[in-house]
Protein backbone atom coordinates (compact mmCIF):
# COMPACT_ATOMS: atom_id res chain seq x y z
CA UNK A 1 0.00 0.00 0.00
CA UNK A 2 2.93 2.52 -0.46
CA UNK A 3 4.07 2.81 -3.56
CA UNK A 4 6.77 4.04 -5.21
CA UNK A 5 6.73 5.03 -9.17
CA UNK A 6 10.55 5.28 -10.83
CA UNK A 7 11.45 5.66 -14.37
CA UNK A 8 12.52 7.91 -16.89
CA UNK A 9 10.36 11.27 -18.15
CA UNK A 10 7.52 9.85 -20.43
CA UNK A 11 7.42 6.13 -19.31
CA UNK A 12 3.75 6.68 -17.99
CA UNK A 13 3.77 7.40 -14.06
CA UNK A 14 1.32 10.39 -14.13
CA UNK A 15 -0.59 8.38 -16.45
CA UNK A 16 -0.71 5.29 -14.58
CA UNK A 17 -0.79 7.07 -10.67
CA UNK A 18 -4.15 8.12 -11.14
CA UNK A 19 -5.52 4.23 -11.94
CA UNK A 20 -3.39 2.24 -9.36
CA UNK A 21 -4.85 5.14 -7.03
CA UNK A 22 -8.44 4.98 -7.27
CA UNK A 23 -7.90 0.90 -7.31
CA UNK A 24 -6.40 0.87 -3.87
CA UNK A 25 -7.73 4.76 -2.39
CA UNK A 26 -4.18 5.69 -1.88
CA UNK A 27 -3.11 9.49 -2.11
CA UNK A 28 -1.01 10.65 -4.64
CA UNK A 29 1.96 12.53 -4.51
CA UNK A 30 3.93 13.94 -7.33
CA UNK A 31 6.81 16.18 -6.53
CA UNK A 32 7.12 17.17 -10.39
CA UNK A 33 3.09 18.01 -10.20
CA UNK A 34 3.72 20.12 -6.79
CA UNK A 35 6.53 21.75 -7.73
CA UNK A 36 5.20 23.04 -11.22
CA UNK A 37 2.03 24.51 -9.13
CA UNK A 38 4.80 26.18 -6.99
CA UNK A 39 6.50 27.44 -9.67
CA UNK A 40 2.84 28.60 -11.08
CA UNK A 41 2.14 30.72 -8.20
CA UNK A 42 5.37 32.17 -7.28
CA UNK A 43 6.13 30.88 -4.04
CA UNK A 44 9.57 30.76 -2.56
CA UNK A 45 9.73 27.24 -3.26
CA UNK A 46 8.68 27.85 -6.68
CA UNK A 47 11.53 30.52 -6.78
CA UNK A 48 14.27 28.31 -6.08
CA UNK A 49 13.08 25.07 -8.31
CA UNK A 50 12.24 27.43 -11.68
CA UNK A 51 15.59 27.19 -12.77
CA UNK A 52 16.78 23.82 -12.42
CA UNK A 53 13.50 22.47 -13.66
CA UNK A 54 13.54 24.15 -17.41
CA UNK A 55 16.97 22.94 -17.61
CA UNK A 56 15.98 19.24 -16.90
CA UNK A 57 17.99 19.37 -14.18
CA UNK A 58 17.21 18.11 -10.83
CA UNK A 59 15.84 20.42 -7.78
CA UNK A 60 17.88 20.19 -4.13
CA UNK A 61 16.99 17.33 -2.27
CA UNK A 62 16.74 19.16 0.97
CA UNK A 63 13.59 20.96 -1.19
CA UNK A 64 11.84 17.92 -2.39
CA UNK A 65 12.71 16.50 0.79
CA UNK A 66 10.64 18.84 2.51
CA UNK A 67 7.64 18.96 0.62
CA UNK A 68 7.25 15.08 0.96
CA UNK A 69 7.86 15.23 4.74
CA UNK A 70 5.32 18.31 4.99
CA UNK A 71 2.87 16.05 2.63
CA UNK A 72 3.02 12.82 4.24
CA UNK A 73 1.95 14.50 7.16
CA UNK A 74 -1.79 14.65 5.42
CA UNK A 75 -4.70 12.65 7.30
CA UNK A 76 -5.25 11.32 3.76
CA UNK A 77 -1.70 9.33 3.68
CA UNK A 78 -1.51 7.74 6.82
CA UNK A 79 -3.01 4.34 5.36
CA UNK A 80 -1.05 4.21 2.32
CA UNK A 81 0.65 6.74 -0.35
CA UNK A 82 1.66 6.55 -4.25
CA UNK A 83 4.75 8.55 -4.66
CA UNK A 84 5.20 9.46 -9.05
CA UNK A 85 8.71 11.20 -9.11
CA UNK A 86 10.26 10.74 -5.48
CA UNK A 87 12.88 9.61 -4.39
CA UNK A 88 15.24 10.67 -7.55
CA UNK A 89 18.44 10.55 -5.92
CA UNK A 90 19.96 8.11 -3.46
CA UNK A 91 20.07 10.48 -0.39
CA UNK A 92 16.50 11.22 -1.30
CA UNK A 93 15.73 7.66 -0.95
CA UNK A 94 17.49 7.21 2.45
CA UNK A 95 15.96 10.54 3.81
CA UNK A 96 12.30 8.62 2.47
CA UNK A 97 13.48 5.66 4.82
CA UNK A 98 14.23 7.81 7.95
CA UNK A 99 10.93 9.45 7.82
CA UNK A 100 8.81 6.41 7.31
CA UNK A 101 11.42 4.64 10.36
CA UNK A 102 9.41 7.52 12.44
CA UNK A 103 5.99 6.20 11.53
CA UNK A 104 6.26 2.97 11.82
CA UNK A 105 5.99 1.98 8.53
CA UNK A 106 7.94 1.52 4.98
CA UNK A 107 7.86 1.18 1.49
CA UNK A 108 6.17 -1.96 0.10
CA UNK A 109 6.61 -2.01 -3.35
CA UNK A 110 8.44 -0.09 -6.19
CA UNK A 111 6.90 0.04 -9.69
CA UNK A 112 9.83 0.53 -12.24
CA UNK A 113 8.71 1.63 -15.29
CA UNK A 114 11.24 0.01 -17.58
CA UNK A 115 11.35 1.38 -21.06
CA UNK A 116 13.71 2.41 -24.00
CA UNK A 117 14.97 5.64 -24.16
CA UNK A 118 14.20 5.66 -27.69
CA UNK A 119 10.67 5.45 -27.36
CA UNK A 120 10.47 8.66 -24.73
CA UNK A 121 10.75 11.87 -27.27
CA UNK A 122 7.96 11.02 -29.38
CA UNK A 123 6.03 10.51 -25.93
CA UNK A 124 6.88 13.53 -24.14
CA UNK A 125 6.91 15.87 -27.46
CA UNK A 126 3.72 14.71 -27.96
CA UNK A 127 2.11 15.66 -24.65
CA UNK A 128 -0.91 18.08 -23.53
CA UNK A 129 -1.85 18.52 -19.96
CA UNK A 130 -4.73 20.23 -17.89
CA UNK A 131 -2.26 21.98 -15.15
CA UNK A 132 -5.01 22.34 -12.45
CA UNK A 133 -5.80 18.55 -12.17
CA UNK A 134 -2.42 16.49 -13.67
CA UNK A 135 -4.08 14.67 -16.51
CA UNK A 136 -2.29 14.14 -19.35
CA UNK A 137 -2.92 13.80 -23.11
CA UNK A 138 -0.91 12.39 -25.96
CA UNK A 139 -2.07 13.98 -29.53
CA UNK A 140 -1.22 9.96 -31.05
CA UNK A 141 -1.89 7.80 -27.81
CA UNK A 142 -4.32 9.46 -25.87
CA UNK A 143 -6.56 12.22 -27.84
CA UNK A 144 -8.60 14.67 -26.06
CA UNK A 145 -11.85 14.50 -27.04
CA UNK A 146 -11.67 17.63 -27.86
CA UNK A 147 -8.81 19.02 -29.51
CA UNK A 148 -7.05 20.80 -26.68
CA UNK A 149 -9.27 21.11 -24.28
CA UNK A 150 -9.74 18.77 -21.15
CA UNK A 151 -12.01 15.62 -21.27
CA UNK A 152 -13.33 16.52 -17.57
CA UNK A 153 -13.71 20.02 -17.24
CA UNK A 154 -13.54 21.71 -21.49
CA UNK A 155 -10.60 23.30 -19.67
CA UNK A 156 -7.22 24.55 -21.96
CA UNK A 157 -4.53 21.83 -22.16
CA UNK A 158 -1.02 23.15 -22.26
CA UNK A 159 2.24 22.01 -22.91
CA UNK A 160 5.11 21.44 -20.50
CA UNK A 161 7.79 23.78 -20.79
CA UNK A 162 10.60 21.24 -20.61
CA UNK A 163 8.53 18.72 -23.23
CA UNK A 164 11.23 19.52 -25.80
CA UNK A 165 13.59 17.27 -27.20
CA UNK A 166 16.56 19.26 -25.96
CA UNK A 167 15.61 19.46 -21.98
CA UNK A 168 14.45 16.07 -22.49
CA UNK A 169 17.86 14.80 -23.41
CA UNK A 170 18.91 16.80 -19.81
CA UNK A 171 16.26 14.84 -17.44
CA UNK A 172 17.02 11.80 -19.49
CA UNK A 173 20.64 12.13 -18.37
CA UNK A 174 19.67 12.77 -14.87
CA UNK A 175 17.66 9.74 -14.81
CA UNK A 176 20.30 7.39 -15.60
CA UNK A 177 23.39 9.17 -13.49
CA UNK A 178 21.05 9.95 -10.04
CA UNK A 179 18.18 7.81 -10.61
CA UNK A 180 19.05 4.46 -11.84
CA UNK A 181 21.39 4.14 -8.33
CA UNK A 182 17.75 3.97 -6.88
CA UNK A 183 16.34 1.21 -8.47
CA UNK A 184 19.55 -0.24 -7.29
CA UNK A 185 18.85 1.08 -3.62
CA UNK A 186 15.29 -0.31 -3.58
CA UNK A 187 16.36 -3.66 -5.71
CA UNK A 188 18.88 -4.73 -3.13
CA UNK A 189 15.78 -4.65 -0.47
CA UNK A 190 14.14 -7.21 -2.63
CA UNK A 191 11.06 -4.37 -3.81
CA UNK A 192 11.59 -3.74 -7.45
CA UNK A 193 9.25 -4.96 -9.75
CA UNK A 194 9.43 -4.25 -13.32
CA UNK A 195 6.65 -2.87 -15.29
CA UNK A 196 6.87 -3.20 -19.27
CA UNK A 197 6.48 0.45 -19.69
CA UNK A 198 6.92 0.22 -23.73
CA UNK A 199 3.16 -1.47 -23.73
CA UNK A 200 -0.28 0.13 -23.96
CA UNK A 201 -1.22 2.26 -21.33
CA UNK A 202 -3.97 -0.64 -20.18
CA UNK A 203 -1.42 -3.68 -20.88
CA UNK A 204 0.41 -1.62 -18.46
CA UNK A 205 -2.38 -0.91 -15.49
CA UNK A 206 -3.26 -4.63 -15.88
CA UNK A 207 0.58 -5.37 -15.09
CA UNK A 208 0.55 -3.18 -12.45
CA UNK A 209 -2.39 -3.89 -10.61
CA UNK A 210 -1.41 -7.67 -10.55
CA UNK A 211 1.81 -6.65 -8.77
CA UNK A 212 -0.02 -4.38 -6.41
CA UNK A 213 -2.42 -6.77 -5.47
CA UNK A 214 0.19 -8.84 -4.24
CA UNK A 215 1.36 -6.10 -1.78
CA UNK A 216 -2.01 -5.32 -0.19
P1 LIG B 1 8.29 15.18 -13.27
O1 LIG B 1 7.07 15.96 -13.41
O2 LIG B 1 8.34 14.09 -12.28
O3 LIG B 1 8.71 14.68 -14.72
P2 LIG B 1 9.41 13.34 -15.25
O4 LIG B 1 9.97 12.42 -14.25
O5 LIG B 1 10.36 13.83 -16.28
O6 LIG B 1 8.26 12.49 -15.76
P3 LIG B 1 7.13 12.94 -16.74
O7 LIG B 1 6.05 13.60 -15.98
O8 LIG B 1 7.71 13.67 -17.90
O9 LIG B 1 6.69 11.51 -17.30
P4 LIG B 1 5.58 10.48 -16.82
O10 LIG B 1 6.30 9.20 -16.55
O11 LIG B 1 4.71 11.02 -15.74
O12 LIG B 1 4.80 10.33 -18.19
P5 LIG B 1 3.24 10.51 -18.53
O13 LIG B 1 2.43 9.47 -17.83
O14 LIG B 1 2.82 11.91 -18.39
O15 LIG B 1 9.51 16.17 -12.92
C1 LIG B 1 9.72 17.36 -13.60
C2 LIG B 1 10.91 18.12 -13.03
O16 LIG B 1 10.67 18.45 -11.65
C3 LIG B 1 12.24 17.33 -13.01
O17 LIG B 1 12.92 17.40 -14.24
C4 LIG B 1 12.98 18.02 -11.85
O18 LIG B 1 13.54 19.25 -12.27
C5 LIG B 1 11.86 18.31 -10.87
N1 LIG B 1 11.66 17.21 -9.89
C6 LIG B 1 10.53 16.45 -9.73
N2 LIG B 1 10.70 15.54 -8.76
C7 LIG B 1 11.96 15.72 -8.26
C8 LIG B 1 12.73 15.07 -7.25
N3 LIG B 1 12.23 14.04 -6.53
N4 LIG B 1 13.99 15.51 -7.04
C9 LIG B 1 14.51 16.54 -7.74
N5 LIG B 1 13.85 17.20 -8.71
C10 LIG B 1 12.57 16.80 -8.98
O19 LIG B 1 3.28 10.11 -20.08
C11 LIG B 1 3.95 10.89 -21.05
C12 LIG B 1 3.11 10.97 -22.33
O20 LIG B 1 3.01 9.68 -22.94
C13 LIG B 1 1.67 11.44 -22.12
O21 LIG B 1 1.28 12.25 -23.18
C14 LIG B 1 0.85 10.14 -22.08
O22 LIG B 1 -0.46 10.35 -22.56
C15 LIG B 1 1.65 9.23 -22.99
N6 LIG B 1 1.64 7.84 -22.53
C16 LIG B 1 1.70 7.40 -21.23
N7 LIG B 1 1.72 6.05 -21.18
C17 LIG B 1 1.71 5.63 -22.48
C18 LIG B 1 1.73 4.34 -23.09
N8 LIG B 1 1.77 3.21 -22.34
N9 LIG B 1 1.71 4.27 -24.45
C19 LIG B 1 1.68 5.40 -25.20
N10 LIG B 1 1.64 6.65 -24.68
C20 LIG B 1 1.66 6.76 -23.34
ZN1 LIG C 1 4.72 12.82 -14.61
ZN1 LIG D 1 21.02 4.05 -17.80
Amino acid sequence: KRLILVGPPGSGKGTQSPIIKDEYCLCHLATGDMLRAAVASKTPLGIKAKEAMEKGDLVSDDLVVGIIDEALKKPSCQKGFILDGFPRTVVQAQKLDEMLEKRGVKVDKVLNFAIDDAILEERITGRWIHPSSGRSYHTKFAPPKVPGADDVTGEPLIQRKDDTAAVLKSRLEAFHKQTEPVIEYYSKKGIVANLPAEKPPQEVTSEGTKITFICQ
